[in-house]
């Protein structure tokens, strides 16, 4: 059984992993953290290229049948630049896809590491899907090692997100493109902040959509008893256990350590 390659810079890729376990229960996931050089949300193109490079090459040697690029940065930067043998899925086209077609006032935020916002990828994939829109990114660096250290809620993380927010609140959008794999886990509070009446698209669960659609259209879903997801990460992070649990809800096996 061919597993479908997972990779992030981290372990909050793991997001898409929850997502895709929901649509795609019985397939087997194998999953790459590249923990040791986590953050690529700072980095240039040509690193994060590089870096995405090695990925695809691991995971293609570990026989996957298809991948998704979970981290944005990398599907902002390096995807378009790269080829691959499998069929392989970003994060970036479904997520503004999603956003084009749930907004109402052409008025889009997106936020998302600065590396992302920089590319604009998020913002010329959304004038593609609706050329009338006004976009409006915005870079959260904070927000990633608020959610690596656990802190989810609370008036720090509030204080934080109504400062990033604020300029998408008085450009008045009616939907937000969660454009990092992280941000999805501060939902709750960037709703509360956004207000109920502004649309998150969180590309995870589109994205899971996406590749359940795909897999099966091109008869590549091979269902087992019981999907199971495979971990690996290149460096031994602490905070591996505690956000797979946030995340996942459970923890997938002992992860294996490995260099890419
Ligand atoms: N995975 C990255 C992304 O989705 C966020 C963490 C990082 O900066 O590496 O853009």
């Amino acid at each position: 059984m061919k597993p479908i390659g997972v990779f992030d810079s981290g372990v909050g890729g793991l997001t898409v992993v929850a997502a895709l376990r929901q649509c795609l229960p019985k397939e087997s996931i194998l999953y790459l953290g590249d923990t040791a050089r986590l953050p690529y949300g700072t980095k240039s193109a040509s690193t994060v290229q590089r870096y995405t490079e090695r990925n695809l090459k691991f995971l293609s040697s570990r026989g996957v049948k298809a991948v998704v690029v979970a981290c944005n940065t990398a599907s902002a930067l390096a995807l378009p630049h790269l080829r691959f043998d499998h069929p392989t899925w970003g994060v970036v086209e479904p997520g503004a896809e999603w956003a084009a077609k749930m907004t109402r006032n052409d008025r889009i935020g997106v936020i998302a590491t600065e590396s992302t916002v920089r590319s604009d990828a998020y913002g010329e994939a959304l004038r593609r899907w609706r050329p009338e829109a006004a976009v409006f990114s915005h870079a959260c660096p904070l927000f990633v090692p608020l959610v690596e250290e656990g802190w989810l809620d609370g008036e720090v993380v509030e204080a934080v997100a109504r400062r990033y927010l604020e300029p998408l609140r008085r450009a008045e959008v009616d939907t937000v493109v969660l454009g990092c794999t992280h941000y999805p886990m501060l939902k709750p509070i960037l709703q509360r902040v956004l207000g109920d009446e502004v649309h998150l698209a969180d590309s995870a669960q589109i994205v899971a959509q996406k590749v359940s659609q795909g897999l099966a259209a091109a008869d590549l879903l091979e269902p087992t008893a019981e999907g199971l997801v495979q971990t690996c990460l290149t460096d031994a992070g602490e905070s591996f256990a505690r956000l797979a649990r946030q995340i996942l809800g459970d923890l997938p096996s002992e992860p294996e350590w490995v260099d890419v």
